[in-house]
């Protein structure tokens, strides 16, 4: 059955290639066989908050400011293409279905879609969409905004709201800055029991050589053409997107592509493109290179990184060497 699903899979990227990530909608159910916690679209008050393993949260949605930094970008873009999908579009410029284009949604006014028929319920709201604005809305559609029209439970689960926030937050072409994550909810445990399966400061990672040698470059490439893909071409000679052409990358110097308008953060830094410095950047490119244009928080899951490590060797004519 797995394997099944995995065939589809498969089968899709092949044939759509780099398109295929974008037709998120698709992707999402495709190459995500894990069947939707909830019905794509909850009836309203019918959904009890009790997504699996959610430290139930009674009055109010939980804070999540302290959460956004360290929020995953991916899980949220999968999560809203389950989701919000059905409704939404995301690209810059896109049409209204059901619901508005969120493009640039964060920071934006509330109703911020020009020609989009709103419900006064929403468009009444005074002020900007703050993200905490969005937690609010997100936890309970229907009591932020009485009277919406849009017929959507909620997402009663802090972290998935924290992820899909997050995303939310890439869809513009200057992100709003994230709030300080400085100040922590005083009792909030840091990561609530994040899937089991977390952990990426855990003591046994093995080194970047060790993961290399059990890379699955396969699932890597699946994995770069579905989110790294957004922004980034792969092909040779390849157009910039919103990130530079990628390849040749494994072993060149920092911003290797020729004119593209790099960082002074990622351009600066010194050296060349080893296996280490990709994993270190994958890992969490803020933190590797303060100042970066490169909007992704960055893959949690070490193996996860050297499959993808694995693949982006495959990017040359004549592959770098394996450490
Ligand atoms: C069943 C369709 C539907 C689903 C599913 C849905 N939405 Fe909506 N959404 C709408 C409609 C309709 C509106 C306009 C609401 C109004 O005018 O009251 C809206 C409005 C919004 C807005 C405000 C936009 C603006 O311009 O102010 C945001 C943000 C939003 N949705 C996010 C989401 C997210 C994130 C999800 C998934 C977690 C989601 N929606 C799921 C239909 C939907
Ligand atoms: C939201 C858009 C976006 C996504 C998603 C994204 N990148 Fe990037 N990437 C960029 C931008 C923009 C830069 C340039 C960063 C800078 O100048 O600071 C960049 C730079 C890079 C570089 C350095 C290239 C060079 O020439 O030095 C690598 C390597 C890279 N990205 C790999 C990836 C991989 C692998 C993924 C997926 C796991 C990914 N990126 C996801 C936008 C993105």
């Amino acid at each position: 059955m797995a394997s099944m699903e995995f065939n589809k899979a498969a089968a899709a990227l092949l044939s759509a290639g780099i398109a295929f990530a974008v037709t998120g909608i698709v992707a999402g159910v495709l190459v995500h066989p894990e069947p939707p916690a909830k019905t794509a679209i909850p009836i309203p008050n019918l959904t009890a908050p009790a997504a699996p393993g959610a430290p139930a949260a009674p009055a109010g949605p939980e804070p999540i400011a302290g959460l956004l930094a360290q929020a995953d970008v991916q899980r949220g873009q999968q999560l809203a293409q389950r989701n919000c999908a059905a409704c939404h579009s995301f690209n810059e410029g896109g049409k209204a279905g059901v619901g508005p284009n969120l493009y640039g949604v964060v920071g934006g006014p509330h109703g911020h879609m020009e020609g989009f028929t709103y419900s006064a319920a929403l468009k009444g709201k005074p002020g900007p969409w703050t993200y905490d604005a969005l937690n609010e809305w997100l936890y309970r559609p229907a009591s932020y905004a009485p009277g919406t029209r849009m017929a959507f439970a909620g997402l009663p689960n802090t972290q998935q709201r924290a992820d899909v926030i997050a995303w939310l937050r890439t869809l513009s072409p200057n992100p709003q800055p994230l709030p300080p994550a400085a100040a922590p909810a005083p009792a909030a445990p840091a990561q609530p029991a994040a899937a089991g399966q977390a952990a990426p400061a855990a003591p046994a990672v093995p080194d970047i050589k060790a993961r290399l040698a059990s890379a699955d470059a396969a699932r890597g490439e699946a994995y770069a053409k579905r989110i790294c893909a957004v922004c980034h071409t792969f092909n040779q000679g390849g157009r910039a997107g919103v990130g530079p052409n990628l390849w040749g990358v494994v072993g060149a110097p920092h911003g290797h592509m020729e004119g593209f308008n790099y960082s002074a953060g990622l351009k600066g830094h010194p050296g060349n493109w080893t296996y280490a410095e990709l994993d270190d950047w994958l890992r969490a490119p803020a933190a590797y290179a303060p100042g970066t244009r490169m909007v992704f928080t960055g893959i949690p899951d070490a193996q996860q990184r050297a499959d993808v490590i694995a693949w982006l060797r495959t990017l040359a004519e004549t592959p770098a060497p394996l450490p």
